[in-house]
């Protein structure tokens, strides 16, 4: 395997080994499952079971432990970032991860610069995109807009957010850093000194990517000993989610007290903002943490971004800030799920 290149990591914060992932894996890469994922659509938490996630943390790992570059393995395809709703974070690592293997991309930065400016429809920019790339990665202001492109669209389509349904990538780069930051969560049975009581404050039922994290916590029950969601509102989940939670093993909660909880959390889950028809808003905004909560020492915090004051800065440069190793891990966990989905698995260096 080639020596892995100087990698740019966060400067702030914990920083989180991937071979730690590799090391406690242990196994060679499930070749068959990637290249399942081949052509694959990633819209919603049912496209992404508790296997798939675990592989592609896997060779999410693979990808940032090693020299991948080299061998080009995205040459030749054309990945379409359709952002109809402002991102740093997703769009910038889609396109870092692209750029980085190789592939072209073109890039619709905001709706204004595409024909909806002018009434045109999802279904025909769909269309069109079927001749211009190989595969979608699309935000959009609006839960349904992805059924309106799909009707159009015949190539694979990933979900970057839509409004207030579900943001599946967030959820798998999330679960990428618990991976690293602990990798026995992956495990079948978790050792139970290992078992997270995991807390997350925001209200998952308005907050995309918070519903898509704690869907796939469900997931990985085994790894979790309680959820406590900390929330203004007493039913925080939304319809989606009520089924799936009570159908867990988990022991959930709600409390509306952060300060009773805060104690006890060994991972805390954060976000304020929500997108509530076509505007931001700010929920939970009384839940503030900083280096003077009462924290337990080895806690982590973890959040999607953007951030407004409810997590303090003061708190960055502390043991506690998992948050920008989550987000310098998305570039590496996002190629891995674009060589699989694009068919280019075996052009990876791993195999020798
Ligand atoms: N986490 C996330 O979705 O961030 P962006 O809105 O910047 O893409």
């Amino acid at each position: 395997m080639p020596l892995p290149p100087a990698r740019r990591i966060n400067s702030r914060g914990r920083r989180l080994d991937p071979l730690a992932l590799l090391e406690h894996q242990g196994r060679d890469l499930d070749l068959e499952l990637l290249r399942a994922q081949r052509d694959r659509s990633v819209i919603a938490h049912p496209d992404l079971p508790r296997d798939v996630v675990v592989e592609l943390c896997h060779l999410g790992a693979h990808m940032e432990a090693s020299d991948v570059a080299s061998c080009h393995p995205l040459d030749g395809k054309l990945v379409i970032t359709a952002f109809f709703e402002p991102s740093t974070r997703t769009r910038l690592s889609f396109e870092s991860a692209v750029a980085r293997l190789d592939g072209k991309l073109l890039s619709v930065p905001d709706a204004k610069v595409t024909g909806v400016a002018k009434g045109e429809s999802l279904q025909d920019i769909g269309e069109m995109f079927n001749s211009y790339g190989d595969l979608v990665v699309m935000r959009h202001t609006r839960t349904e807009a992805l059924e309106e492109i799909g009707t159009g669209l015949e190539l694979p389509l990933v979900n970057a957010g839509n409004g207030s349904g579900e943001h599946p990538t967030q959820a798998l780069v999330d679960w990428y850093a618990l991976l690293k930051w602990r990798p026995c969560l992956a495990d079948p049975e978790p050792a139970e000194d290992q078992r997270i009581h995991l807390g997350v404050v925001g209200t998952p039922g308005s907050m995309r990517a918070v519903k898509s994290f704690v869907f796939m916590a469900l997931a990985f029950a085994p790894a979790i000993r309680r959820l406590t969601v900390v929330s203004e509102m007493a039913d925080p989940f939304g319809a989606d989610l009520h089924g799936a939670i009570e159908r867990t093993a988990i022991p959930v909660e709600v409390t509306n007290d952060i300060s009773e909880v805060l104690p006890e959390l060994d991972v805390v889950y954060m976000n304020s903002i929500a997108l509530l028809g076509d505007s931001y808003k700010q929920l939970d905004s009384r839940y503030r943490i900083t280096t003077d909560s009462p924290l337990r020492p080895d806690a982590v915090i973890m959040h999607p971004l953007a951030r407004r004051d409810e997590l303090d800065v003061s708190l960055d440069d502390s043991r506690h800030n998992l948050y920008f190793a989550q987000a310098a891990g998305a570039v590496y966990l996002r190629q891995a799920l674009l060589v699989s989905l694009l068919g280019r698995v075996h052009r990876l260096p791993f195999f020798d």
